[in-house]
């Protein structure tokens, strides 16, 4: 048996740590922009029955294999690939896995941090009281005109990227570490209010039967294939961020244990921003398939009109800004850890490069939500949607079947069942192989299949 290795980055002083990084990560604009809007668009409760069947079947076992390559290599994704592969005695081109993870991240977070910055500014309005007595109209022309000011979206997608620098170029344990230990408390705490505060509201109600009357009439393939795109959307999959979150857990800490705690809290935490925004969308008799304006547009009007919406607008927009700012941080490492083990250099210097990088695609996804948006890179898709499209459609669900495959198929089992640490519990390692070997891979490439238009239903 090889030795265990340890990380050159640092290690998470607990497994606690871990969860709290690695829920962190999850835990975004996927669960408090998008998932709200999904669900509203898409049948309700029936909507939120796939989702979970998608979480449970191809998420949970998705991110034990991806946390197992990251423990066992102690490295950036493409290292720790490179080193397990070495160690099991197959190909090292296993590692182009992981470049495939850094393109993707790049992608990723070039138009996550743009919208980050939205969310900076909208708490900046909240701060300011600009969502007082806001009408719809006014609201939407401050969404439109925040979108079509290539100044405003510059500079709110610069300050997220330099406070994202910041965090990870002071490394593991004095940067990332302490970042979630200090946001994450504060991330749910902000959640927990907001949902008993939607609990006294008269919405409260209709939201309840909303969500709890399943209209499974709009469910078709399409549907279903959103909830598994979101499932691995959601859990930052298939790139390498939980990977190199992995890479820096201590070697005694249980990977199954871990990872149900991230999926049970991200699961939770979309389901709590359902919780917390229907009711206030109904009580000012809104719709909830109002689409990606639902927290930008819809929101605001609410927060203007209602008692305590003034302070609710503030709690809210930290909380959006928190979550997309745990979430930019594990983008951002893979690379960063990458580059400092190629050098051999600063983390500082390599994370100045990186993050550099990634503002200047950023800001060509930004410039064509305005001044560029008659440039197309994908048929008739702008900057901003083909960089959205191919990273979340193409490289995610690769990313996360080429992981599974690595550690179903090419692995040798002792070696995985080792890291697991899985004696007591062997029925439930072998529920594990199976559904990683087999189910997983086989609903990963449907959506793949499907996005890419090979397959069309
Ligand atoms: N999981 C994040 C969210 O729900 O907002 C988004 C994300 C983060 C996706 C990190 C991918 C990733 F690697
Ligand atoms: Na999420």
């Amino acid at each position: 048996m090889t030795e265990k290795r340890s990380s050159v980055h640092g290690e998470w002083s607990s497994g606690l740590i871990f969860i709290l990084a690695a829920t962190g990560s999850a835990v975004g604009l996927g669960n408090l922009w998008r998932f709200p809007y999904l669900v509203g668009e898409n049948g309700g409760s029936a909507f939120i029955i796939l989702y979970l069947a998608c979480i449970l079947l191809v998420g949970l076992p998705i991110m034990i294999a991806e946390v197992t390559i990251g423990r066992k290599g102690r490295r950036s994704p493409i290292n720790s690939l490179r080193l397990v592969a070495r160690d099991e005695g197959i190909s090292q081109k296993w590692s182009l896995i992981g470049w495939m993870g850094v393109i993707a991240g790049f992608l990723i977070l070039s138009f996550y941090s743009v919208v980050g910055g939205w969310s900076l500014f909208y708490t900046f309005e909240a701060l300011k009281g600009g969502f007082s007595g806001i009408s719809s109209d006014a609201a939407s022309s401050l969404f439109e005109g925040l979108v079509a000011s290539p100044g405003s979206v510059l500079v709110w997608h610069t300050v997220f990227m330099v406070i994202l620098f910041g965090i990870v170029a002071a490394g593991v344990k004095r940067g990332l570490q302490r970042a979630v230990t200090l946001l994450m408390p504060l991330l749910f705490l902000l959640l927990v209010g907001l949902v008993l505060y939607g609990m006294t509201t008269e919405g409260f109600g209709e939201a309840m039967t909303f969500l709890a009357t399943p209209d499974f009439s709009v469910i078709d393939a399409s549907v279903f294939l959103k909830a598994l795109g979101q499932a691995f959307f959601t859990l930052s999959l298939g790139m390498g961020a939980i990977m190199v979150y992995g890479a820096y857990l201590p070697q005694e800490n249980s990977i199954p244990v871990s990872t149900g705690w991230i999926v049970g809290m991200d699961t939770l935490t979309a389901l709590l921003a359902g919780l917390a925004i229907f009711p206030i969308v109904f009580t000012v008799g809104m719709e909830p398939g109002e689409g990606p304006g639902l927290v930008f547009v819809t929101l605001p009007i609410v927060f203007g009109e209602i008692p305590l919406g003034l302070l609710l607008g503030i709690v809210f927009f930290v909380l959006l800004s928190v979550a997309a700012i745990t979430s930019g941080m594990s983008l951002l490492e893979p690379s960063v850890a990458y580059l400092t083990e190629s050098t051999g250099g600063s983390r500082v210097k390599s994370a100045a490069i990186i993050a550099f990088l990634i503002w200047l695609l950023g800001a060509a996804c930004g410039l064509s939500l305005n001044i560029w948006s008659g440039v197309t890179l994908l048929p008739e898709k702008s900057i901003f949607d083909s960089v959205e499209y191919v990273s979340s459609n193409i490289l995610l669900p690769l990313g996360g079947l080429f992981m599974a495959f690595f550690v179903g198929w090419m692995m040798r089992t002792h070696t995985v069942a080792s890291e697991l640490d899985t004696h007591h519990h062997h029925n439930l390692f072998l529920l594990w192989l199976y559904v990683t070997r087999f189910v997983a891979p086989a609903a990963v490439l449907f959506i793949f299949l499907n996005a890419t238009g090979l397959l069309a239903f």
